[in-house]
This record gives structure tokens, C-alpha cells and sequence, in this order.
């Protein structure tokens, strides 16, 4: 029988890839997530059977144990950007991190990826990035064979950073930045899922690698990029991060009062990871390091930022006429 692999929310931005991936390769793919009646999408990745939803959540023993029982490799590509209700940074990115790990050893599976982030730091005043340096020691001694894979921000068609701005420039005149000389070096979900891949088949992986694509690039820069993928002039203003901190205050005081209903555009968790420069530091493996070349942001924003355009898909084709005019 083809080997299983149970991949800890396999149905999220990076975990589909990963999914995809795996199945390509003949693997039984197990996607662990709470909400497996809306991950069937994941099941035409294989032949009928190949690629299962099942329900997990990390916060709690009996059904990692349940995902895991007979898994060949675990990989987790569960995270937390924002805190709802119990799903908070240190229930899953902490505590449900090394539950994985632990269970993972206990059941004897031969290899284990863990994706964290660029910026995990248990001394971190972000409690996303001290919640994944504390999931990082927790994984490492439950299991320390452990593939530790730390990406700068992901792009792809569902991305939450430049079809967020994308979605904002449609609606906004001007576009404020906490943080704009924050630099950032963006990486191809599908970059970041071949890495995986790889450190997931290959018994010689082991170790930490941080993922980042071909450029690092400022807040500023990125935006202004999406800008002209997006054919909008803005006014991109850069605030201070006190304005940040205050705003996130407000917006989460909105959100409780609001019982969830009305959602915070930034955090003041956010607010404070947009201090920190997030690329691909020294002394650890890269993405060359696992045999993967970056792909650019160039080459792929367009491909889903058209919808953005102010005519959109038919933006190339009133552009290519306006060329012949005159
Ligand atoms: N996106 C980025 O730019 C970025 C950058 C750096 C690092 N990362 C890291 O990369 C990893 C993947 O991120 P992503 O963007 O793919 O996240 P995502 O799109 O939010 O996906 C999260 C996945 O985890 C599942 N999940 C959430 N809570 C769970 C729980 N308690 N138990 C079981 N499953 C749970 C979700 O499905 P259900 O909701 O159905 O449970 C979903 O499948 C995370 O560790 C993240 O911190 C992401």
C-alpha cells in the first residue's frame, strides 16, 4: 500500500499545495482540519479515495491521535494570524504544536515537518512570533528530527496580503502603511510547498530553513508594486506605530462588542510583528539549500491581481488597443 501522510491543515493557504503535492506523488493524503465538510475541494487533488478531510482540532489529544494512527510523515501547516475565541496563538501555535510532535513520536512516524515563521522568537513582544518560537522548542523536544521550515510572507492566488491591499485600493484613496520601511522578502506558496515536500521525502533534510523569494522589499515597495499590477494611483501614507497600536485597541474593542461579528482590519498583534524585518537571515538552511529556485512576485501577481484592475480581465485587451491608436 502507498505511504500516508497526515498534513495538519491541509486545507488552508500553504496546506492545499502541500496536499496537492504529496497526492501528486502517489502519497494517501490525510487533511487534518476542524471544518472537513468545507475542505472537500482537497479531494479531486488524487483518484477517488486518495485525498481524505478528516476532523482534528490540535487543541486536543484524542483526535491528533486519531489523524496520526498509521501516518508514515506529519507534516503541520496549522497557524494562528488572528486570535478567535479558543483557536489563540498559544493553544495552537504553542501548546498544539508540540501535541503534534509528541503524538507524532509516540506513534513512531518517520519524519516530521513543522512550519513556522520567519521572526519566531520566544522573546518576541508579538505574541504570534513568541507563541512560534515556544511551538519551535516544544516540536524540537518532542521531536528533534524535525524539519523546521520558517517562510516570510506567502504569495499565490489566495493570499491574505496583496489581494487584501488589491481589495483595498478598489475602495480607498489612499492607502496607510504601520511600518512601511519594514522589509519583507515575499515567497511562492508553491516555493514554500516544494520545500516542504522535499524536506518531508528526503530522510537527508533535517534542521531549520527560512524561505524567501528572489527579492527582500519594503512595505512601501510591495504596495506600490501591487499598485501598478492593480492600474490604480494612490496615496500611500506611512503612519507611526503608536497610531497602529491605538487603532488595533479600538478595532479589537469593536470586534468583542461586536460579539466577532464586526472583524478588525489590524491587530495591535500585528501592528507590533510590522516592527520587525521579516527575510531570510544567516546560519540557517534556504530554499536553495532544498533544491528549489524563488519564484519572482512578477511572475505570478498578475496572474490573480487582474481581477483588482479597474477593467478587469479586459484590462490587457483595452490596453493592447489603446497601443494601436494613433
Ligand atoms: N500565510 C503567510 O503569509 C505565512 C507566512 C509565514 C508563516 N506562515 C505559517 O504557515 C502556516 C500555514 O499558514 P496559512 O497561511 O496556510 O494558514 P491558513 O490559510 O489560515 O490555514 C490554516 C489551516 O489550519 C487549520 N486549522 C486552524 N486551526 C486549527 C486547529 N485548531 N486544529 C486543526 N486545524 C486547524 C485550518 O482549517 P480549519 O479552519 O478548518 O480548522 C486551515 O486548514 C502557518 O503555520 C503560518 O503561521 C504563513
Amino acid at each position: 500500500m502507498s505511504s500516508l501522510v497526515t498534513i495538519f491543515g491541509g486545507s488552508g493557504f500553504v496546506g492545499r499545495y502541500v496536499a496537492q503535492r504529496m497526492a501528486r506523488r502517489g502519497w494517501r493524503v490525510r487533511v487534518a482540519v476542524r471544518r472537513p465538510n468545507e475542505a472537500h475541494f482537497v479531494k479531486p487533488y488524487g483518484v477517488v479515495g486518495q485525498v481524505e478531510p478528516i476532523f482534528c482540532n490540535i487543541r486536543d489529544d484524542a483526535s491528533v491521535e486519531k489523524a496520526i494512527a498509521g501516518a508514515d510523515v506529519v507534516i503541520n501547516c496549522v497557524g494562528v494570524l488572528e486570535e478567535s475565541g479558543k483557536n489563540g496563538f498559544d493553544a495552537v501555535q504553542n501548546e498544539g504544536a508540540g501535541r503534534v510532535a509528541r503524538v507524532a513520536a509516540e506513534h513512531g512516524v518517520s519524519r516530521l515537518v513543522h512550519v513556522s515563521s520567519i521572526g519566531a522568537d520566544v522573546d518576541s513582544d508579538s505574541d504570534y512570533a513568541s507563541t512560534k518560537g515556544l511551538g519551535e522548542s516544544a516540536v524540537l523536544e518532542a521531536f528533534p528530527e524535525v524539519v523546521i521550515i520558517r517562510p516570510s510572507i506567502i504569495f499565490g492566488p489566495e493570499d491574505d496580503f496583496f489581494n487584501r491591499f488589491a481589495a483595498m485600493a478598489r475602495m480607498s484613496p489612499i492607502i496607510p502603511l504601520f511600518g512601511a520601511a519594514t522589509k519583507f522578502q515575499p515567497v511562492y506558496v508553491d516555493d514554500v510547498a516544494a520545500a516542504i515536500e522535499r524536506a518531508a521525502i528526503d530522510g537527508s533534510v533535517g534542521g531549520v530553513y527560512e524561505l524567501g523569494g528572489p527579492e527582500v522589499s519594503t512595505f512601501r515597495d510591495l504596495i506600490h508594486l501591487t499598485l501598478e499590477e492593480v492600474r490604480r494611483r494612490r496615496l500611500v501614507i506611512g503612519l507611526p506605530f503608536w497610531i497602529g497600536r491605538m487603532m488595533g485597541r479600538i478595532f479589537g474593542a469593536v470586534k468583542a462588542i461586536s460579539l466577532g461579528l464586526v472583524p478588525a482590519p489590524v491587530t495591535t498583534d500585528q501592528v507590533r510583528q510590522l516592527a520587525h524585518d521579516n527575510f531570510v537571515g544567516n546560519g540557517v538552511g534556504t530554499l536553495a539549500d532544498l533544491g528549489v529556485k524563488p519564484t519572482s512576485l512578477e511572475a505570478v501577481l498578475p496572474s490573480y491581481l487582474w481581477q483588482f484592475r479597474p477593467s478587469g480581465q479586459y484590462a490587457a485587451l483595452k490596453e493592447s488597443a489603446r497601443n494601436l491608436k494613433g
